[in-house]
């Protein structure tokens, strides 16, 4: 049986697993691992932030197909700026790139393309695509993307803390006002429901700063696969993984047969 015969009938095998009904509405990915990936394979860091272009189209591509609604995407934290000016310049020109050469088949599909953090020390260049992709995509409603760059989350909820006392000086609101749906609504997100997975690759185990306010609750899947390594089976994997939880949120789970009162643990 040929290689790519083989991917086909465990990819089959994976998708017949999957409860369509029980598909996370918005996941959120940490793309991380280009770098490392690169640089085992004896190549510049570059070619694994090239490399990831294509597994982000592929994965883009996988969750649609599978019925999911957002993807948020990590692509440039607030610490980013600390890295080589080389690869720092490497990847804004990237972003452009990337934009240019695919902004027309996002829209086609009816994708929304949102950047999410702080533009503001991006070159003019970038930040004019990213504007007009922006305004293009701003009525599509098929599926969202949320591209997170010189993105924070501490700095995100600083930011909504500043602009809430902002409003509650100026008398627009009163400090007893503010509550989590409040909150929420001043967040970059804001629109979206909050990720119900969070997808990590490269097996590092943190949340590294990102939707710190979002992730509250949802499902965290380590993937010890490099991100130019990642493909739609192991997206697939992961969102199996997901369906296997036991999402209680903080609750209980209701026994079966059981209530709590006949319980052999009640007092
Ligand atoms: C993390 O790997 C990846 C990045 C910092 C960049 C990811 C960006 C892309 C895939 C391009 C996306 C483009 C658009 C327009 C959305 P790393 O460099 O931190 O890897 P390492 O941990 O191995 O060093």
């Amino acid at each position: 049986m040929s290689l790519g015969k083989i991917i086909d009938n465990k990819h089959n095998a994976l998708s017949a697993r999957i409860d369509k009904q029980k598909v996370p509405e918005h996941v959120a990915i940490i793309m991380d691992g280009n770098g490392r990936w690169a640089t085992n394979k004896r190549l510049p860091r570059k070619y694994g932030h090239i490399r990831g272009v294509d597994v982000l189209k592929e994965i883009l591509k996988a969750s649609k197909k599978l019925g999911c609604k957002v993807l948020t995407v990590y692509a440039f934290s607030t610490e980013n700026w600390t890295r080589p000016t080389e690869e720092v310049d490497f990847l804004i020109n990237l972003f452009s790139e990337v934009l240019r050469n695919e902004i027309d088949e996002i829209h086609e599909e009816s994708t929304k393309i949102k950047f999410i953090g702080d533009l503001n020390p991006f070159p003019e260049t970038l930040k004019k695509i990213i504007s007009s992709s922006e305004s293009l995509t701003k009525n599509n409603n098929k599926f969202l993307l949320n591209v997170c760059v010189n993105y924070g989350g501490r700095q995100e909820i600083v930011k909504v803390a500043r602009e809430l006392a902002l409003k509650s000086s100026s008398g627009e609101i009163k400090p007893t006002e503010i509550n989590e749906e409040l909150f929420n609504s001043e967040l970059l997100t804001r629109g979206s429901k909050d990720p119900e997975l969070l997808i990590r690759t490269s097996g590092e185990k943190r949340i590294s700063n990102f939707l710190l306010w979002q992730l509250a609750y949802s499902e965290i899947y380590i993937s010890n696969v490099m991100w130019p390594d990642f493909n739609e089976l192991e997206f697939l994997k992961a969102i199996l993984d997901y369906q296997s939880r036991n999402r209680r949120f903080g609750g209980i789970e209701s026994l079966p047969n059981e209530s709590l009162e006949d319980s052999q643990y009640s007092s």
